[in-house]
């Protein structure tokens, strides 16, 4: 077999592997022979740079030489959603879709796809002919950063697509998150450095996207789901099948995603995942309604702001209570001192809490 043969391969393979581990949580290979073949990859892509291609599973460590941030427009507007609040306004959004579309079958609603709302940073990535061209943040909605370099960091997201029946050229939204191990590992090491906290999954994401530094991007851990393709050649005239074929090229579509016919069926959904997501390993703030045919997306249409097929729910936020066990003071790497409240381990938003930073003065004395 020749190196060229051979490079291909081992791409083809780590690739497999990546996917496996990173986007099905099922590993197929132990760490060391997965580590194995991404030596012998490096080291043939050291020996032969003819053949370097710049999506190769060896380059997701990334550089420290990243530059500044080119902006580029959005194909399409990235659009916000409308947002509710109750079980009830979700009931009136669905009858009001019914209404509009003239929807007559009684106790059957059009159908519905119910989503997580992941609550991250939103992106935008650009394949052409089954590879990543270009990774872009929301920015203004109508123009944004273009982050590909830190976004190939990110090993859930497919540099060269699986499977087949993609698109030669399409376009797919998602949310890229901080799991909340990275995150809370993150600003352990924060603490320790006496640099700022992140507040939030959120934040942390997003400061995290736009770094200059491709390999401390990679460190940090990213995940990203998807939830909207766009293509003028889609391979299904529905959301719910068109994220389905996503998911066979690779990237990670939230097995939560739940196709429903009924306000009934809405409301159970409702119920279940404001129970389930406490379990996920990523920050969720809602959940998102879309109407499924996209035929029916179309005769709904927009209005300036937000799609009319669509709506947001958000979870009221959280709170817990606890007993606070003692204060601990602990010191930075400066010599700062931090006072921490030790508490009863108590679960919020799928976190078990033991400790928290008493480092704002303002909230603590409320
Ligand atoms: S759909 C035109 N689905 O929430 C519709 N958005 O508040 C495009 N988000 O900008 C958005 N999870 O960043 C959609 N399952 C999901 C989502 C989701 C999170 C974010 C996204 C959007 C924001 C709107």
């Amino acid at each position: 077999m020749s190196a060229q043969q051979r490079i291909t391969e081992l791409r083809k393979e780590l690739d497999r592997l990546n996917h496996a581990y990173y986007v099905e949580n099922s590993p197929l290979t132990s760490d060391y022979d997965y580590d194995m073949m991404m030596k012998e990859l490096e080291k043939l892509e050291s020996e032969h740079p003819e053949f370097d291609d710049p999506l190769s599973p060896s380059h997701r460590v990334g550089s420290d030489i990243t530059k500044g941030f080119t902006q580029v427009a959005h194909v399409r507007p990235m659009l916000s959603l409308g947002n509710t609040y109750s079980v009830e306004e979700v009931d009136d959004w669905i009858r009001r879709c019914n209404d509009l579309l003239g929807n007559l079958e009684g106790l059957k609603s059009v159908p519905i796809v119910g989503e997580m709302k992941f609550d991250g940073t939103s992106i935008s990535l650009i394949y052409e002919n089954g590879r990543l061209v270009r990774a872009v943040t929301r920015g203004d909605g109508e123009k944004g950063d273009d982050v590909t370099e830190n976004v190939k960091t990110i090993r859930s997201i497919p540099l060269v697509l699986q499977g087949s029946g993609y698109p030669q050229s399409f376009e797919i939204r998602g949310e890229i998150v901080l799991p909340w191990k990275a995150f809370d590992r993150l600003n352990e090491e924060r603490a320790f450095n006496e640099e700022p906290l992140f507040a939030n999954p959120r934040n942390a994401a997003a400061g995290t996207l736009k770094m200059q530094n491709s390999a401390e991007v990679s460190r940090r851990g990213l995940d990203a789901y998807f939830y909207y393709l766009i293509s003028d050649e889609l391979p299904a005239d529905n959301h719910y099948d068109n994220m389905i074929a996503a998911r066979s090229w690779g990237f990670k579509v939230s097995n939560l995603m739940t196709l429903m016919d009924s306000i009934e069926e809405v409301d159970g959904f409702i119920t279940r995942l404001d129970r389930e997501r406490k379990e996920l390993p990523v920050a969720t703030d809602g959940l998102v309604f879309k109407v499924n045919s996209l035929r029916q997306q179309l005769n709904l249409g927009y209005t300036s702001k937000s799609p009319r097929w669509a709506i947001a729910y958000k979870f009221s936020a959280e709170r817990a209570l606890t007993r606070l066990r003692f204060v601990s003071f602990e010191v930075g790497r400066m010599g700062v001192i931090t006072p921490v409240a030790n508490l009863e381990p108590v679960l919020l938003s799928g976190t078990i809490v033991k400790r928290a930073s008493l480092h704002n003065e303002d909230i603590v004395k409320t």
